[in-house]
């Protein structure tokens, strides 16, 4: 079967590490689809650059439009970001029948009713692993593996330029401006450091999350948000003190309100703030710039998850799972639809000799 072709749009940390990862791991990746996935186009405003990352048999232009418009294309990813331009374009991919595959949590939690509701009118899927957390497959352990449960809560540290910095200034005592200049270098900062800082970098992410657990429309409006930006390196020391360490947790659970009767009302707190967190707490021991996601669920309790929510190779990792998902609803073969049959027909080595 001809490899699903995918147009990428913007070429920068994570497009490139998209790149890189598809042709180092191109047979297991393309077993586990079904078929192959082939990167056909790119465009990128820098064209120069683009061309010194793929190479030159892949067609590279500066016009995201003439990806789109190309027949050929299967799935469009969106490596852009923000919600101007960006917007405009994952609508137009979606109008012209692609499937459309996002890292952006910016444009999902302020316009995601709107695409999805374009997404589901044109029978085309818009998938979005890498928008929350990384490469950790949260998105796809609320949808999946929880599938079963009553989500009561979630809790995470989503931002990992944030968790660097009060993980530094906390370790060496070094000054906030200090630590977030060496974010910005290590480049996990946000193009607008703001968002990280202030904390809408973590709600956007939240947003998302919790219209996925609570089946709610995504609201990031209704999100109440304050960044690290107050804190000081006293704040730091006298929690430590006590006992505690200072993490921003992006939160949202169900409210347990009860109106004038006494009958339980409904609603869904989403909020990200700073937050005192008992040090021996596994989360409250999450460092530097990793993240790491608590889901409280009914039936299966309380499950953590952790990782690099950042970076070229770990978010490509979730745009590419991403990717295979599509490709194994677009294959020929039904046996890759599940995907835990794709095996290889490998004999296990014998571990004792
Ligand atoms: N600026 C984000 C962070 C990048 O620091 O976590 C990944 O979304």
């Amino acid at each position: 079967m001809k490899p699903i072709q995918v147009g990428l749009l913007g070429i920068g940390t994570v497009g490139s590490g998209v790149f890189n990862v598809l042709q180092r791991n191109q047979d297991e990746i393309s077993r586990r689809a079904g078929r192959g996935i082939e990167i056909a186009m790119v465009a990128d405003l820098d064209v120069e650059r683009a061309k010194s990352v793929v190479g030159s048999n892949v067609q590279v232009v500066n016009d995201a439009r003439a990806v789109i418009a190309n027949p050929d294309i299967d799935i469009v990813i969106e490596l852009i970001g923000g919600y101007g331009v960006a917007k405009a374009l994952v609508l137009e991919a979606i109008a012209a029948g692609k499937h459309v595959v996002t890292a952006n949590k910016a444009l999902l939690a302020v316009h995601g009713t709107e695409i999805f509701a374009a997404a589901s009118a044109k029978g085309v899927m818009v998938a979005f692993e890498a928008a929350v957390a990384g490469g950790i497959p949260i998105i796809k352990a609320l949808r999946e593996g929880l599938t079963a449960n009553r989500i009561q809560w979630i809790a995470g540290i989503i931002n990992g330029t944030t968790n660097f910095i009060l993980s530094e200034m906390r370790d060496k005592g070094l000054d906030f401006e200090v630590v977030l200049k060496e974010a910005q270098r290590l480049g996990y900062a946000e193009a607008d450091p703001t968002f990280d800082i202030e904390g809408v970098d973590a709600a956007h992410k939240a947003t998302i999350m919790s219209a996925i657990a609570f089946g709610i429309p995504v609201q990031f409006d209704k999100a109440y948000v304050e960044g690290i930006t107050k804190l000081g390196a006293a704040d730091i020391k006298y929690a430590e003190q006590l006992g505690y360490r200072i993490k921003l947790l992006g939160i949202t659970k169900r409210a347990e309100r009860f109106d004038a009767t006494g009958k339980p009302v409904g609603g869904i707190e989403l909020r990200v703030h700073p937050s005192l967190v008992p040090s021996k707490r596994l989360i409250a021991n999450v460092e530097g710039a990793m993240n790491a996601v608590v889901v409280q669920g009914d039936a299966v309790g309380t499950t953590l998850y952790y990782g690099k929510g950042a970076g070229s190779e770990p978010t490509a990792s979730a745009v590419i799972a991403d990717l295979v998902d599509i490709a194994r609803l677009h294959t020929a073969d039904p046996e890759h639809r599940v995907p835990h049959l794709a095996f290889q027909p490998h004999t296990l080595t014998d571990a004792m000799g």
